[in-house]
């Protein structure tokens, strides 16, 4: 029971039944609430927002829509209009609602005195309903909740079991509402974004918002959006699902880095790279370079799952027959020993197999730092005469790397799919969402660049042969 009452609560004027077009929140007496902000009134997909009765609805729409704005209005409204019902607002830490959800909320939605914020846990009104607070950072608490309406906003930072759970947690059991709905706000995102499958499966309907929905949206507003480019220029000031989420390699340019092939000249040093895998793709790249410093072409790629280490090895000793190969360079974990399944490293069986012969330099692990392995390979794709200016070097030896896109469809098509880590801006992501993404040419590709762009480590060369001492 809350212990000091509050003593007012706003009234709702409804016409024919359709709460959903002609709600108004009246102005209430109550301190803070201007005219600008009340009476509010919801417009274009925020008004089928309180119209929808789906048990899953999600607001998308660029940034300052008055999406989230929507669904708090809509939650008082329904809190006020249906005595003793239970929602909840939901974001992926609680800490994080203090600022956002409830700032908003206090100061724009719920008139003062019509509910009041107990424990910092629940707001709770006259007339007995009540809104809980919780981040998924406290699962426990949410395990306890049934209601009939829940709020997630930005549900872009909850994963696909975060939301299925609280579909659970909406479903009337004890309702008071005459529907029970889960609602949420997402800006754009990658199309393989999880909560697409639910829309594609039926399972959520989604609502597109506009800026021309929120009826205070001024051009010195959009500035700083328009200002935007790329892929957040995309998502937040036109609405659009993009991939490329922070497209990671923005230098590529298809004119630029994929070339027709050509016979490669017999003395061009040549090279070879390979990221292993076996339930994902095994990538080997064969490169060629015209001069030290000069182009370096991608000439040949072998990308293949569920292949054994041997026939790896077999693969890359055939394919190169005829050929003057200088090294082979190895993802490092290949050299890792594997003791307790009492087999060689895989590295040991390559060279069994003959890898180590086919090249005058033999096998090599490659440069384990990503990061700087990235910056390699960003700066074999620059190119544009400022770039060329600052290296001293003609525009047109720019890009260095081009790529043989017939011989290299995987490679050709997974370069520009890669994108940013969102936890490491400097790292390429290796899953969107709980996809994951083909990065096994580019790591290939990382190890091939940066055995060109620096020798080998000294300590490479006692671990090339004996796989890192694994016996
Ligand atoms: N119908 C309305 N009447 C008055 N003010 C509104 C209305 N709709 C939105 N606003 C105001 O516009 C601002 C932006 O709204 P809101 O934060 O809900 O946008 P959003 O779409 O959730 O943006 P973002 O995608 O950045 O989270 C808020 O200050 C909100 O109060
Ligand atoms: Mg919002």
């Amino acid at each position: 029971m809350p212990s000091s009452a509050p003593t007012r609560a706003e009234t709702f004027r409804t016409t024919g039944g359709n709460v959903a077009s002609t709600l108004v929140v009246e102005p209430s007496s109550a301190v803070g609430l201007t005219a600008e902000t009340k009476p509010y009134r919801p417009l274009g997909a925020n008004a089928e927002l309180f119209a929808a009765r789906e048990h899953e609805v999600v607001i998308e729409g660029p940034a300052d829509c008055g999406k989230s704005r929507a669904c708090l209005e809509k939650l008082h409204a329904a809190m006020t209009k249906y005595p003793g019902a239970r929602a909840a607002i939901v974001r992926k830490t609680r800490k994080s609602l203090t600022s956002t959800a409830m700032a908003t909320f206090e100061r724009y939605v719920a008139p003062e005195g019509s509910c009041r914020l107990w424990n910092g846990e629940e707001y709770r009104y006259t007339n007995g309903s009540k809104i809980y607070l919780f981040g998924l950072d406290d699962p426990e608490r949410l395990k306890s909740f049934e209601g009939d309406m829940a709020y997630v906003q930005e549900v872009s930072e909850l994963t696909r079991e975060d939301w299925e759970i609280l579909t659970t947690r909406v479903t009337g059991r004890g309702g008071t509402m005459p529907y029970q709905q889960l609602i949420a706000d997402l800006n754009p995102r990658e199309p393989n974004f999880w909560l697409y499958d639910r829309e594609r499966a039926g399972n959520a309907r989604f609502l597109f918002a506009k800026h021309s929905d929120n009826p205070t949206i001024t051009a010195q507003r959009l500035a700083p959006l328009e200002a935007l480019t790329g892929y957040l220029r995309d998502r937040l000031l036109l609405g659009l699902r993009v991939a490329a989420e922070g497209m990671y390699f923005t230098e590529f340019d298809p004119r630029q880095h994929l070339i027709d092939a050509f016979p490669i000249p017999e003395d061009w040093m040549r090279w070879i790279s390979v990221d292993w895998g076996f339930a994902n793709p095994w990538v080997a790249l064969w490169y060629a370079r015209d001069r030290p410093g000069g182009h370096i072409y991608v000439y040949r790629e072998v990308s293949a799952a569920k292949l054994r280490d041997e026939e790896q090895a077999q693969i890359l000793v055939e394919r190169s027959r005829d050929e003057h190969i200088q090294l082979v360079v190895l993802d490092p974990s290949m050299y890792n020993p594997r003791t307790e399944q009492n087999r060689p490293s895989i590295a040991q069986i390559y060279d069994a197999y003959g890898v180590t012969q086919m090249s005058r330099s033999g096998m090599a692990p490659g440069f384990n730092n990503r990061v700087q392995g990235w910056s390699i390979v960003r700066r074999a794709l620059a190119h544009g005469a400022h770039t060329a200016a600052q290296r001293k070097v003609e525009p047109e030896d720019l890009p260095r790397l081009k790529i043989m896109h017939q011989r290299c469809p995987a490679l050709t098509r997974n370069l520009p799919a890669m994108v940013m880590d969102p936890l490491n801006p400097e790292d390429v992501a290796d899953k969107i969402g709980h996809v994951r993404t083909p990065d096994d040419e580019v790591d290939a590709l990382r190890y091939g660049l940066c055995a060109e762009a620096q020798p080998a480590a000294p300590e490479a060369t006692s671990r090339l042969v004996f796989g890192g001492g694994g016996g």
